[in-house]
């Protein structure tokens, strides 16, 4: 028979396509959201909406399957998440430990929770050449304030579940994530999407502003290695945290230059060091992930770049193909 999964946040960017992998791989799928997904359709057998800061609504997320992958969260890029503390981290606490409490409650085989590299101290992570940061390098604490506490907080909850009780439960601390179908626009796209936005909206030798200095160093993971190993990490016997992330490491005008390769276009860059930065750099030590897996995301972030920045420049010029045609529509 086959098996069947909950994945929590199935309408935003990396549960969208963590339903549409395990579709894929066999299982019956039950999606669950605020919102339906913001572009094309879900792959999922099933699509529930509901707020899951209510106990309520996790308990009837949770009825009935094998695995739990809970990706909902309060989430964006780092202008985001730095300007929203209280609210994110009291949806994200209401979300992650209902929905562990539900999963245990309902008897499931496993729990995953997506947890972030904004786990990591500040200090570890102030200056560009960073040292890659290891599993156990997030204590002593100093996370990201807000977002990353709760994710450390949540971490541990379930590690009490896993000791305490036995429920087997799994920790992935995703370092940033980039593919076709995640947010590019509106506040909460990360630097990848955002970049690709601008260079999609810029004409050949344009100038495109960039947050921060530039030199600020980030390892970025294409969506396709992030559920292939969100899969493994499940199917696996580790409970602890595990980072899952490239360790290919970028500055973000590295990032700028990728793209505007890709993108096959000459792009200027201003930058504004006023805009929120987050850490000077971060990378994701793998030794632990290589151990557990024998595996670790293999997608360099020039190949990665190519369908993200594709999709990016189809969305950006369908809007603009709609915003030329609707002063035409109202003359007529
Ligand atoms: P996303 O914003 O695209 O998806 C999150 C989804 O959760 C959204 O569709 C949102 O509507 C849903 N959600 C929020 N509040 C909810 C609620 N109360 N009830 C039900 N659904 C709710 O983000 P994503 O990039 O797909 O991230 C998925 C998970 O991975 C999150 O837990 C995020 O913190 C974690 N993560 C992502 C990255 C990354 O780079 N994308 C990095 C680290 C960690
Ligand atoms: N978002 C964004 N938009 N960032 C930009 C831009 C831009 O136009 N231009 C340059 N940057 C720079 C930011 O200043 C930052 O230094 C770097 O690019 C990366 O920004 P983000 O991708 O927004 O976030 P992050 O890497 O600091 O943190 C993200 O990754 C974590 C996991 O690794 C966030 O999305 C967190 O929520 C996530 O958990």
């Amino acid at each position: 028979m086959s098996k069947s999964a909950v994945v929590t946040g199935a309408g935003g960017f990396i549960g969208g396509h963590l339903v549409t992998y395990l579709r894929r791989h066999g299982y019956h799928v039950r999606g669950v959201d605020l919102k339906y997904p913001d572009f094309g359709h879900s792959d999922a057998d099933e699509f529930v909406l509901a707020d899951l800061r209510s106990f309520e609504d996790c308990r009837e997320a949770v009825k009935g399957v094998d695995e739990v992958y809970n990706l909902a969260a309060d989430m964006g890029g780092i202008g985001y998440i730095s300007g929203a503390h209280a609210s994110i981290t009291f949806n994200n606490t209401m979300i992650s430990a209902q929905m562990l409490k539900a999963a245990f409650d309902a008897k499931v085989e496993r729990f995953l929770f997506s947890s972030s590299a904004c786990v990591y101290p500040q200090h570890l992570q102030d200056v560009p050449s960073v040292i890659p940061l290891k599993e156990e390098d997030a204590f002593p604490a100093a996370p990201e304030e807000g977002y990353g506490l709760e994710k450390l907080y949540t971490e541990k909850l379930c590690q009490y579940f896993t000791e305490d009780y036995g429920f087997p439960t799994r920790s992935v601390r995703f370092h940033n994530v980039y593919g076709p179908l995640g947010t590019y626009d509106g506040g909460k796209e990360k630097a990848p999407a955002a970049i690709c936005r601008k260079v999609a909206r810029t004409p050949d030798g344009g100038t495109i502003d960039i947050w921060g200095d530039g030199q600020q160093t980030r390892s970025f993971m294409y969506v396709d290695d992030c559920v292939e190993g969100i899969y493994r990490i499940m199917q696996s016997d580790h409970y602890g945290p595990l980072n899952l992330g490239t360790d290919e490491l970028v500055n973000i005008s590295g990032l700028v230059d990728l793209v505007a390769e890709v993108a096959g276009k000459t792009i200027h860059k201003a930058f504004d060091t006023s805009k929120p930065q987050g850490v000077r750099g971060r990378n994701s030590d793998n030794n632990r992930l290589r151990e557990v897996l024998g595996w670790e995301p293999g997608i360099h972030l020039r190949e990665g770049l190519k369908p993200t920045y594709r999709w990016i420049e189809a969305q950006v010029r369908e809007a603009q193909e709609q915003a030329d045609a609707a002063p035409r529509q109202a003359a007529e």
